[in-house]
């Protein structure tokens, strides 16, 4: 598909994909919670807009289909009155864990001729930095979360400080928010993170797209501005901040003095980059910030901010210290909370675009293009996608 011309594009009609994944895109890992809010009790989740449960058996933890085939029933209301299955609350239905078959229906006694006819739709689970992630798709084998996690994630060490929020508003909205160029220098000026990250007012950036991510380059950066006929205005004004020697982005990460030898081995291209299906990844000298916008219905998502600090050990106890006193207050909750307001009050289109927007354009692009292949994938293997894209 052709770009679209800026500015002026008035809905999203150029990227149906896009347009019709307002639950979510089908065919990834989602995380759902922390793993220690699952144990041996169900616990309900809404995901794409599909209710499931999630249960932990033996260490293992499971998901399954919230609702009894027999009357409707949720099954996370039920419990587990033989290891490895989970039991209907209203009549005790009871279904395999593992692979979903009825296996007993308590109150039609032990050869119950409705057993073997009856499968409960399950779901792949995994567990990755504290968190229990499922898969969504349309029946197809789901690739290994691995391939799907941001890869600097896979194989190298490191500590991680969580955030799992409830959110309103659409998880398209809350990823573009994250993405978007212009707010970082705008809406967030008055953040308190900002004390120690001043901001120009603006910059010329380009987006660079390497392998599974869009990457935002920032070039030039102007850190005061004279608007015509109204003044002079400088977004490091109200802290009487200097601005940073460092210019840039992290690709350049050579000019910082101590960048952490995991991340400057990564070579970024750019500072923030996003990738599907909505993780946002932004690129600090030692530590990076992710956000994992998880559709949960289509107005309504889960908000997973994750801190990773590549460090070890005794050495990651300064990050712990550091992310519980300061970092989750100031980043993961007021500067974030700038964001969830904005996601809430943000309206479907029509939309006018300014220039800084195209980050939004490509990650459009992006979510696109990737739903094309992923659904010829699927037309190659006579899978049927089913539901939202
Ligand atoms: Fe679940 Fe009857 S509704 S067993």
């Amino acid at each position: 598909r052709a770009k679209p011309a800026l500015p002026g594009r008035q809905d999203w009609s150029s990227w149906p994909h896009y347009q019709a994944a307002a639950a979510g895109f089908r065919g990834y890992w989602y995380p759902v919670c922390f793993s220690s809010q699952v144990g041996e009790k169900p616990r309900a989740v809404t995901l794409l807009g599909e209710r499931l449960f999630v249960i932990r058996d033996r260490g293992k933890v499971f998901g399954m289909k919230d609702r009894c085939p027999h009357r409707g029933v949720p099954l996370s209301y039920g419990d587990k009155q033989f290891p490895g299955t989970i039991s209907c609350v209203y009549h005790g239905w009871t279904f395999d864990l593992e692979t979903g078959d009825l296996k007993a229906a308590i109150t039609d006694g032990p050869r119950s001729p409705i057993c073997g006819k009856v499968t409960q739709p399950t779901y792949d689970v995994e567990e990755r930095f504290g968190m229990v992630w499922v898969y969504i798709g349309d029946g197809e084998r789901p690739h290994p979360i691995d391939e799907q996690l941001p890869e600097e994630l896979v194989g190298n060490p490191a500590v991680v400080g969580q955030r799992i929020q409830p959110r309103t508003g659409n998880w398209r909205f809350a990823c573009e928010n994250g993405y978007d160029e212009g707010h970082a220098k705008y809406l967030h000026r008055t953040s308190l993170w900002r004390l120690f990250k001043p901001m120009p007012v603006w910059n010329s950036t380009k987006i660079v797209k390497r392998g599974r991510w869009i990457y935002r380059v920032q070039q030039e950066q102007y850190w005061e501005a004279d608007f015509p006929g109204l003044g002079r205005w400088s977004g490091t004004a109200w802290y009487k901040a200097r601005p940073p020697k460092r210019v840039g982005n992290i690709g350049n990460t050579s000019s910082h003095r101590k960048v952490n030898p995991t991340i400057a081995a990564q070579e970024f291209p750019g500072f923030a980059s996003v990738s599907m299906p909505g993780v946002l990844r932004i690129v600090y000298p030692t530590f990076i910030h992710y956000e994992f916008y998880v559709p949960t219905d289509a107005d309504n998502h889960l908000y997973v901010g994750l801190l990773a600090d590549f460090r070890k050990g005794m050495k990651a106890l300064p990050f712990y210290l550091k992310y519980l006193g300061a970092v989750r207050w100031l980043f993961h909750g007021q500067f974030s909370g700038q964001d969830k307001w904005m996601v809430e009050v943000t309206d479907a289109p029509p939309e006018k675009l300014y220039r800084p927007d195209d980050s939004l354009l490509q990650w459009r692009k992006l979510a696109e293009d990737t739903t094309e292949e992923r659904l010829e994938r699927l037309r190659a293997q006579g899978v049927e996608p089913t539901g939202t894209r």
